[in-house]
């Protein structure tokens, strides 16, 4: 009998055919309400649990799995995962982390330039037929700016990377550790986001980051200044930046997460200088397949009595 699975959030299809030929793979109901019944009658048996970096464990799900030994995580953030917990029951974690740095690093750039080059209205100008009667959208320039990373793990030294083609500075902030990559470091992101344009948002969530971008980073980023989050809707106080972009207090913004996703305040949606995405970072077929293989590979190495390719636990 192949081990029996709960995925709670879909592979991409490749990967995802090759677990359904080697796992016993269970879905929940799509309805809410009715899954403490079929956890109660199914949950005994399960053995691993397949799920997204933004459903991650949802509470009360491992009490409903006595079984349970692998949580694998179609994704890189586990900041939805109780590790405690995970540690306590002895049930291994895996990630996927690498595959997707430069999907979600090109992601941060596109919302940048998307902020500063205007590209929707560029985009309306066209297909409204305006062009050539009307004034093209005047933008911003995106190149020779100060640009500032908050966490410079893998993903935003990837965003580095790509911004030491653009011509300005790069300095950055890290909750973490403090690297030696020849940028500019602050102490402070308050300092950080006084010496910067743009400030791009690449720090784990975690309780230590939670609204770590708080109204005074904001506020030292100022009417000019624009950021960009793909990294957690957490770590941004995002009642306090509506309130900076509505108010002309930050200039635009580029966001790609939300603090409860897949809800996005209705007054982000409308303010004209927010670049909105609905959590792609890593949302590419060649990115998903990747992650989803990796998905697959630790299951194999895990129930196959081998190590974790990539472990959290
Ligand atoms: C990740 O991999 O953590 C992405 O943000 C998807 O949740």
């Amino acid at each position: 009998m192949p081990p029996a699975l709960l995925q709670i959030g879909a592979l991409h299809h490749e990967p995802q055919a090759l677990l359904d030929a080697r796992y016993d793979v269970r879905h929940w109901p799509g309805d809410a309400a009715a899954r403490p019944a079929w956890l109660a009658a199914n949950g005994a048996g399960i053995e691993g649990l397949v799920t997204t970096g933004g459903l991650g464990v949802p509470p009360g799900l491992v009490e409903a799995l006595p079984d349970l030994r692998i949580v694998a995580i179609n994704g890189v953030g586990f900041d939805r995962v109780d590790l405690a917990a995970m540690r306590a029951r002895d049930i291994r974690v895996s990630n996927t982390p690498d595959v997707l740095t430069d999907d979600v690093a090109d992601l941060a750039i596109a919302l940048m330039l998307n902020c500063f080059r205007r590209l929707p209205a560029a985009e309306r100008h066209v297909r409204d037929g305006v062009w050539p009667r009307g004034e093209v959208p005047l933008a911003r320039r995106a190149s020779g700016l100060r640009y500032g990373i908050v966490g410079l793990g893998r993903i935003g030294q990837a965003i580095a990377r790509r911004l030491s083609g653009f011509g300005g500075s790069i300095a950055y902030s890290s909750p973490t550790r403090r690297p030696h990559l020849g940028h500019a470091y602050h102490e402070t992101l308050v300092s950080l986001a006084q010496a910067s344009d743009v400030l791009f948002v690449a720090a784990a969530a975690s309780a230590a980051t939670a609204h770590m971008i708080d109204r005074e980073v904001i506020e030292a980023l100022g009417p000019n200044g624009v950021l960009v989050n793909i990294a957690r809707g957490s770590v941004v106080d995002e009642a306090a930046l509506e309130e900076a972009l509505r108010d002309g207090r930050l200039g635009g913004a580029g966001l790609d997460v939300f603090a409860e996703e897949p809800v996005v305040p209705e007054g982000l949606r409308e303010l004209p200088n927010v670049a909105l995405a609905p959590h792609v970072g890593s949302a590419t077929h060649e990115t998903r397949a990747a992650m989803g293989a990796l998905v697959v590979e630790n299951l194999d190495s895990f129930f196959g009595g081998r190590e974790l390719l990539t472990p959290v636990v």
